[in-house]
């Protein structure tokens, strides 16, 4: 069964022209460790990624340094734990699928890294499931026990509850962190863990338009030049 089909946003950074807001990434970051973490891994993105992105070099060390990874095997084959490092990937909540199913009621919180391009409708999709949860389901609609009504989720009953409210984290750069505000925050910063290189590719792709028109320009103005004597 599909669901409700999102509504198309104007995202600023998807601009054939525009580039990442780096301020609202880093707020989105901070959504997501201080929201969506609880639950979701985001696996293919080293602490590294986020310098010069979203955060200074010291500042992406301190936060590796928060967080604790198994050591290489010792020399009688014991692992031992030891401090992060930028070259370290964000850590996972749950040491493996079971026990994310074991604390999510048996549901399994899919890893974020790619999410925007692996569902339909990408960035608008998972806005609209994020600040789509109604105060009650509609009249008649059937929500399995364990389940959350949300008319964007193909089936609609979502094991994910809402998760965005009002005022749930504080933004040091002082925006109101408003529900629709957080979601928009998260989902530019979860199209960047996507597609990290986007603003690059447009920086190219602008470099590659101008050098093969000035090139076209020039291979027009010889034609006409060397056969001008002949017409
Ligand atoms: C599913 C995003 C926070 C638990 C999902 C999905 C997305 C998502 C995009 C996939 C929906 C689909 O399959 O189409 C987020 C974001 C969060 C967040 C951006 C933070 C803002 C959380 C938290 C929890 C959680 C805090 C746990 C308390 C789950 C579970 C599912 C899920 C269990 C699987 C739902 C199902 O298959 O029925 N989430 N999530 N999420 N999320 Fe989250």
């Amino acid at each position: 069964e599909e669901g409700l089909h999102s509504p198309k946003y104007p995202w600023d950074h998807q601009g054939w022209l525009k580039t990442f807001d780096h301020q609202g990434l880093r707020r989105g970051f901070q959504v997501y460790k201080e929201v969506c973490a609880a639950c979701h891994s985001l696996s293919r993105v080293p602490w590294r990624a986020l310098v010069g992105v979203t955060h200074t070099v010291d500042e992406a060390k301190a936060m590796a340094e928060e967080c604790e990874y198994d050591d290489e095997p010792n020399d009688v084959g014991e692992i031992e734990k030891r401090i992060g490092k930028l070259s370290d990937y964000i850590p996972n909540p749950y040491p493996n699928e079971q026990a994310a199913r074991a604390a999510n009621q048996g549901a399994y919180p899919p890893d974020l890294s790619l999410m925007v391009k692996a569902r339909h409708g990408g960035c608008d999709y998972i806005f609209a499931l994020l600040t789509g949860y109604p105060d009650e389901p509609p009249a008649g609609a059937q929500v399995a026990p364990g389940l959350h009504f949300n008319p964007y989720f193909p089936g609609t009953g979502i094991a994910m509850a809402r998760v965005l409210y009002d005022g749930l984290v504080e933004y040091e750069d002082g925006t109101p962190a408003t529900t629709s505000q957080m979601a928009k925050d998260v989902v530019q910063f979860l199209n960047w863990a996507a597609e990290p290189e986007m603003d690059q590719r447009k920086k190219m792709g602008m470099k590659v338009l101008i050098v093969t028109s000035v090139l076209t320009a020039l291979s027009i103005w010889v034609k006409r030049y060397r056969w001008a004597p002949i017409k």
